[in-house]
């Protein structure tokens, strides 16, 4: 838990960042989890994947944008990522992954809430979703308001819910209405204890409580996780609830356990894969190595390798 929070420290710290982000081993650990830098990467691995029977979930990577001109710059990349799907014939059945924080919600409500407005309606006009990804905590009431108001004209998008906070098991209620996607993982952020669970073991009980009430509901879960456990949890609660494939979807990470995501969709199941592309891949990457120790070795290797 220490190894975790401190890596999830150094994800915001700018010094560090600056020194990963242009080190040259980096790069190689990176392809690992990110599609790549520019747009043509993500529609190539889109292409890719869903070719092999995969769904997507298109993120273009960056969060905790403090400047307007940076967050018009994001949105107007998301326009462009959805044109392109369009363009290629890859949009119908896409989503893209969007951090409020990436679009302002930092500078105030409005500028964050109009442009993730824009990107709604153009990938309502080429028949994508959109998913509002979580953050930390200090932002899950402000992410859920912003919802809530995109849900009036679109009413398809998509929310992320955490198990690791104490407050998740309720919002699972109130969200759990017909047409409702929630999107449910444990939860990538460094949180004070009052607010979220401490103990992994916690935080795995949190989630079947949620998965129930989620599969119990009349919305889509989207069960985001590699926990195998959970996976298997899951198939186990659909059933019970007498749910049809179909009426809900896995999720998992590009990178992160892509012989499992192909076993899945071998049983008939729909699987999407949550695509970053970018090159803001500090924050995300830091977050992939607090997840999993092994990765952290892997990089440490790599760069060792190269000294
Ligand atoms: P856990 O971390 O316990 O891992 C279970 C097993 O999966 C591991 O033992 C390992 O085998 C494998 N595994 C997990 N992570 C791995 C990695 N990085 N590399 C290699 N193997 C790994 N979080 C958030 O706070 N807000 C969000 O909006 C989202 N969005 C999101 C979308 C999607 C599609 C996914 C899959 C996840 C997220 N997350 C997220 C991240 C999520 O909260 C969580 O941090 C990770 O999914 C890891 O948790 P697991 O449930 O996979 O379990």
């Amino acid at each position: 838990m220490l190894l975790r929070s401190a890596i999830l420290a150094a994800a915001r710290n700018d010094g560090l960042k600056r020194l990963v982000t242009y080190a040259p081993v980096s790069r190689n650990v990176v392809r690992r989890f990110v599609a790549g830098a520019g747009v043509e990467d993500a529609i190539r691995v889109s292409r890719d994947l869903t070719g092999q029977g995969l769904a997507v979930s298109l993120d273009h990577l960056g969060e905790d944008t403090t400047e307007p001109e940076h967050a018009a710059a994001t949105a107007k990349a998301y326009l462009t990522l959805l044109q392109r799907l369009a363009d290629e014939g890859l949009a119908g059945g896409a989503d893209v992954s969007v951090k409020l924080s990436a679009v302002g919600q930092a500078l105030d409500g409005a500028t964050a809430l109009q442009h993730a407005r824009e990107i709604c309606a153009a990938a309502q006009a080429v028949g994508t979703t959109v998913t509002l990804d979580m953050e930390d905590h200090t932002t899950t009431d402000s992410t859920l308001a912003v919802l809530a108001d995109l849900r009036r004209d679109h009413p398809d998008t998509g929310a992320v819910l955490q198990a690791y906070l104490r407050r998740t098991e309720s919002d699972c209620r109130e969200l759990a209405h017909a047409g409702s996607r929630v999107r449910l993982c444990k939860g990538a952020y460094d949180e004070p204890a009052e607010v979220a669970f401490p103990d992994p073991h916690e935080v795995d009980r949190s989630y079947v409580r949620c998965l129930n009430v989620l599969m119990a509901g009349a919305g889509y879960p989207m069960v985001a996780t590699h926990d195998p456990r959970l996976v298997a949890v899951a198939d186990e609660r659909a059933r019970w609830y007498g749910r049809e494939r179909g009426t809900y979807e896995y999720q998992m990470l590009f990178g992160v356990r892509p012989d499992e995501q192909r076993r899945l969709v071998g049983a008939g199941e729909t699987v999407r894969v949550y695509v970053p592309y970018g090159d803001e891949w500090y924050g995300y990457l830091m977050r992939r190595l607090a997840e999993r120790p092994a990765n952290l070795s892997f990089f440490l290797r790599a760069v060792v390798s190269r000294s």
